[in-house]
């Protein structure tokens, strides 16, 4: 892939912004293009790919895209899903295991695969100080919760960096080329704490019945520009640079994800953005706090791919968890004022017919474990998890 490095930054702090960059070639084979481009020689190429594990998040979505979704994750990465699906009445998690390892198997790559709600887990994160993510019997339900086993693993595996995505794409090559998007963006940040989030040209969602390519996901326009009002209002200089704010696929430097806070549900992939701001931009400047990726800093950068992104179709309730659960974030914190506030439950009720206070995300720190014990131990334990190809 070669990359048009962005033009223009903004900064918050020690936090670099960068502006949605474009994708100019999408497989440049190893060809490192003109010097206004950025692309990786196929050394390098494979070399990132190899030191980026990429984590699926599953619950119980359709097992043929699932199944695309596995089958587009490029081979020298590390596959790593974690699943929160149904085992009875029907055992989908098995499903998801039997095409793990077929697919795993016949091209020879390394794969973990891990239930969310397995026992086994319980323990050993109570033991390691991480016993938040229980709720009573087992680790808790939620996308963040899932992200946050993901990291732990790649940690494990010894990995630089971690990247996402969604397992209800319905386009493989989309999945290549969100691969190729963190393996060239974070090459091309070079910097110890950075992050490469996708932004969309269309989003689709399924049944095609009535498909449409909107311009913008439907709850990510109000969070952006929630977020970009925020960011005007403390800077007293108007911004538009959010673009990403409710990113599924993004990924980041192995060093960022065990530092940064992480959040439960649908609130995870605000929170990323919302606590490396507060913690290394209005904390800062305002209570003179300093901030834990000094002095290199964060450098977030912003691509914007060229396949179609189309998703599962969850419905307008669905739609209203996230919504509140993503600006939730926002409302509960140092960057939301009361005027903000106001536009963050005006916004909900508008558009989502949620008029409660959006709830406070769970926050979960990794910065005192120790992933490596943790999932050793974990893998030990359970019956349920498998390590293919190592
Ligand atoms: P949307 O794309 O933002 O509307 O959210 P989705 O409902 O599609 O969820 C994003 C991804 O997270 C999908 O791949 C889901 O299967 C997965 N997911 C949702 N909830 C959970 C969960 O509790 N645990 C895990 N492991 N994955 C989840
Ligand atoms: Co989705």
């Amino acid at each position: 892939m070669l990359l048009r490095p962005p033009s223009k930054f903004e900064v918050f702090g020690s936090v670099r912004f960068y502006d949605v960059c474009e994708v100019v070639s999408l497989s440049s084979m190893g060809v490192r293009g003109s010097s206004d481009v950025f692309g990786l020689d196929r050394d390098s190429l494979v070399d990132m790919a190899s030191k980026t594990a990429i984590v699926v998040p599953v619950k119980n979505e359709d097992l043929w895209v699932f199944e695309g979704v596995v089958r587009a994750v490029p081979l020298a990465s590390p596959l790593i899903v974690v699943s929160a699906s149904s085992r009875e009445p029907v055992d989908v998690y098995s499903h998801e295991v039997e095409v793990v390892k077929l697919i795993s198997r016949l091209s020879g790559r390394r794969a973990i695969i891990v239930h969310q709600r397995d026992k086994a887990w319980v323990d050993v994160l109570a033991k390691a100080g991480l016993g938040d993510l229980l709720d009573g019997g087992n680790v808790r339900y939620g996308k963040g919760e899932g992200m946050i086993l993901g990291v732990l693993i790649a940690s494990w595996l010894g990995a630089r960096y971690v990247g996402f995505i969604d397992s209800d794409n319905y386009v493989p090559g989309a999945v290549v080329e969100y691969a190729m998007a963190y393996y060239t963006g974070l090459a091309m940040l070079n910097s110890r704490y950075s992050m490469v989030r996708i932004s969309w040209p269309y989003k689709g969602k399924l049944p095609t019945d009535d498909m449409i390519f909107r311009r913008k996901g439907r709850v990510s326009i109000h969070t952006n520009s929630i977020l970009n009002a925020a960011l005007s209002s403390i800077r007293r200089v108007e911004t538009d640079i959010v673009k990403t704010a409710n990113s599924g696929e993004h990924a980041m430097s192995l060093d960022l994800a065990l530092k940064i806070p992480w959040a439960g549900g649908f609130a995870v992939e605000t929170e990323e953005l919302v606590a490396v701001l507060e913690q290394c931009y209005v904390d800062v400047e305002f209570k003179g706090e300093p901030c834990p990726m000094a002095p290199e800093g964060v450098r977030i950068l912003q691509v914007e791919t060229r396949n179609p992104h189309i998703h599962a179709e969850k419905g307008s309730e669905h739609l209203a968890r996230m919504a509140a659960e993503s600006l939730g974030v926002i409302y509960h914190s140092s960057l939301a004022s009361n005027d903000l506030k106001v536009r963050i439950r005006a916004t909900l009720i508008e558009n989502y017919h949620y008029e409660e206070e959006p709830p406070q995300p769970r926050i979960y720190t990794l910065n005192h474990v120790d992933p490596g014990k943790i999932v050793s131990e974990y893998l030990s334990l359970s019956e349920m998890a498998m390590d293919i190809g190592y």
